[in-house]
C-alpha cells in the first residue's frame, strides 16, 4: 500500500474517527520501556552552560567518551520529569510523544560495543561486542520504532504518530549533539536492520534512522558490526495485543532513501532569551492549556524563521523532504490582525494571498478561534492558543513511501523547533495529532496540500503536576 493511501484512510472526520479499538485496553498497554536481558553499563553526564543561540551555532567539541554519550542522551531522549495527577503519575521525557507513548528505542554503537539505551535505568545494555572497533573517532546513534506502542491507542492512525515522534526524536538529538560540538551525519539505517527484534508477536521493531556523531574524520567498519553475533533477548512488552496489520505493512515498505534535502542560505538572527540552551531543552513541556493572552508579532516571526531549512540543527540531520509549509490560525498576536495565514517555507502552494511579511501571507481576516478548536478535534488548546498551526504537505510530491516518512519527520522536527523556541520566549507549545483532516485540506487548501500535524502556541496555564527529575533518579519513580 502507498503511505499516502494509508494517510487518506486514517483521516479523522467530525462524525467518524480513524479505525482504532475505540477504547483504551489498560490491561494490555505495552510497556514504554524495552529491557534486554544483558549486562549493563551505567551512564553519567555533565552540565553544559551555553546560551540559547548555541542551540543553533557551532560549539567547541567535547571529547567523545561515555560521559559525553550520557550527556547527549540526558539532553535528548531521557526521562526528565514526573507528571502527577491525583493518584496517578507518569514519566515524561526531554522529547515529546503522541499520547506520551514513546514508540522509539535507541541503540548506541561505541568502539566495539553494540548497546541499547535503557531509559529507565539510564544505562547501556550490551547486546554484542565486536572483535575490533566498529567505529573510530565517533559513535553511532540508531533510532527505531515499535508500532505496537502507538497502535494500542491509535489503531491505523498510529503510523503517523510514530513518524512524527521520530521527527521530534531526531531534532532532540540534533540540538543535543550540537551543544556538545558534535557533527551529526546521517548514514544508511538499513545496515543496522539486524538489530530489529522480531521475536514477540506484534512487538516488531523497525530501525528507522541512523546517525554518526563525530568531531571530524571518523572511520566506520560496518562489516565488524555485521559479523558480530547479537543477544536480542528482551522482556515482552505486552501481555496481549491486537495487530493493526496495515501499519506493519507500511513499516516493511519503506524503501532505501535516495534524496538529498535542500537548504536555504539565510543568515540566522536571535532574540535574547533569559534561559540557557540546556534550560530550554530541559524545561520543554507540552502546555496542558493556555490562558487566552496575546504574544508579540516579533516573537512569532522569529519562531517561524527558525523553522526554515538551514543546514544547522535540526535540519543538518538530512532527515527532511522540503515538503512542509505552515497554515496558521492567528488568534492573539499583537501586531497581526486575527485570521488565517500562510507561511511559505517551501513554496508548496500556488496562491494569490495578500503578502504581509517575507514568506507570510494573509488568507482571510476574522476570529477563527472557535474553528481552530473544532478543527483540532474540539480541543480547547485550539481556541485558547495565541496561534494554532497546521503543518501542510504537498501530496503530489510524495511518490515513494519514504517521501512520506521524511515529510512527517520534517513536520515533527518543525514541531520540535517550535516547542524549544516557545520555551526560549517564555511561552509554551503543544503538538496536536488529533485533527479533522479535511476541514483543513478542503476548506482552506486545494486538496493537493494536506495537513500532517497541528501545533499550538500560547501563554500556558501553570502545570502544577510537574516534578523535575534527573535521568539517573528517574527509576525511583517508575513502578
Ligand atoms: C505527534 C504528537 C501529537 C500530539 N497530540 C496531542 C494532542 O492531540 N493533544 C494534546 O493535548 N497533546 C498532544 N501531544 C502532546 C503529548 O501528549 C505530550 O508530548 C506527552 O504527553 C508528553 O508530555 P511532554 O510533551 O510534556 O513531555 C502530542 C505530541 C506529539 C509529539
Amino acid at each position: 500500500m502507498l503511505a499516502k493511501t494509508l494517510h487518506s484512510q486514517t483521516k479523522h472526520f467530525p462524525n467518524r474517527f480513524a479505525k482504532s479499538l475505540g477504547y483504551l485496553d489498560w490491561e494490555n498497554q505495552p510497556s514504554y520501556y524495552k529491557e534486554y536481558i544483558a549486562p549493563k553499563i551505567g551512564l553519567d553526564y555533565f552540565d553544559i552552560n551555553l546560551s540559547y543561540e548555541r542551540l543553533y551555532t557551532k560549539n567547541k567539541p567535547y571529547e567523545i567518551n561515555l560521559k559525553t554519550i550520557g550527556t547527549l542522551l540526558k539532553n535528548s531522549l531521557s526521562i526528565n520529569a514526573i507528571k502527577r495527577l491525583y493518584t496517578s503519575q507518569w514519566e515524561v521525557r526531554v522529547n515529546p510523544s503522541s499520547g506520551n507513548l514513546h514508540p522509539e528505542e535507541t541503540y548506541i554503537i561505541y568502539k566495539n560495543k553494540i548497546t541499547h539505551f535503557n531509559i529507565k535505568d539510564f544505562s547501556l545494555e550490551i547486546l554484542g561486542e565486536a572483535k575490533k572497533e566498529i567505529i573510530k573517532n565517533g559513535f553511532l546513534v540508531i533510532l527505531s520504532s515499535i508500532p505496537l506502542r502507538e497502535t494500542w491507542k491509535y489503531g491505523e492512525r498510529a503510523l503517523r504518530y510514530c513518524l512524527l515522534d521520530s521527527g521530534h526524536a531526531i531534532a532532540s538529538l540534533a540540538f543535543s549533539a550540537n551543544l556538545l560540538g558534535l557533527n551529526i551525519t546521517k548514514t544508511d539505517h538499513f545496515a543496522f536492520k539486524k538489530l530489529e527484534n522480531k521475536t514477540a508477536p506484534n512487538e516488531e521493531e523497525y530501525i528507522e534512522n541512523a546517525f554518526i556523531l563525530h568531531k571530524g574524520d571518523y572511520e566506520l567498519n560496518i562489516d565488524e558490526f555485521l559479523n558480530t553475533p547479537l543477544n536480542l533477548k528482551a522482556l515482552p512488552l505486552a501481555k496481549d495485543s491486537i495487530r493493526w496489520e496495515v501499519v506493519y505493512e507500511l513499516f516493511e515498505s519503506f524503501e532505501k532513501e535516495d534524496f538529498s534535502p535542500k537548504f536555504i542560505n539565510k543568515e540566522i538572527k536571535f532574540l535574547p532569551s533569559k534561559l540557557s540552551a540546556e534550560e530550554i531543552i530541559q524545561n520543554r513541556r507540552s502546555a496542558l492549556g493556555f490562558i487566552p493572552k496575546y504574544i508579540d508579532k516579533k516573537d512569532l516571526l522569529d519562531i517561524l524563521d527558525k523553522t526554515l531549512p538551514r543546514n544547522i540543527p535540526p535540519f543538518n540531520t538530512n532527515s527532511h523532504f522540503n515538503n512542509i509549509d505552515i497554515v496558521m490560525f492567528i488568534n492573539r498576536v499583537n501586531g497581526l490582525e486575527s485570521g488565517i495565514y500562510y507561511y511559505s517555507r517551501n513554496n508548496l502552494l500556488k496562491h494569490n494571498f495578500t503578502q504581509i511579511e517575507e514568506r507570510l501571507y494573509l488568507i482571510e481576516k476574522g476570529d477563527f478561534s472557535e474553528a481552530s478548536k473544532f478543527i483540532n478535534c474540539t480541543q480547547d488548546l485550539g481556541k485558547q492558543s495565541s496561534v494554532s498551526f497546521s503543518f501542510v504537505a504537498d501530496f503530489e510530491k510524495i511518490t515513494k513511501n519514504y517521501h512520506y516518512k521524511l515529510t512527517l519527520q520534517e513536520a515533527g522536527m518543525i514541531g520540535h523547533i517550535i516547542y524549544l523556541e516557545a520555551e526560549a520566549k517564555d511561552i509554551r507549545g503543544c503538538g496536536i495529532g488529533c485533527f479533522f483532516d479535511d476541514l483543513i485540506n478542503n476548506e482552506i487548501l486545494n486538496g493537493k496540500i494536506q495537513a500532517v500535524y497541528n501545533f499550538t502556541v500560547g501563554v500556558p496555564l501553570i502545570d502544577e503536576r510537574i516534578i523535575k527529575v534527573n535521568p539517573k533518579e528517574a527509576k525511583n519513580y517508575i513502578s
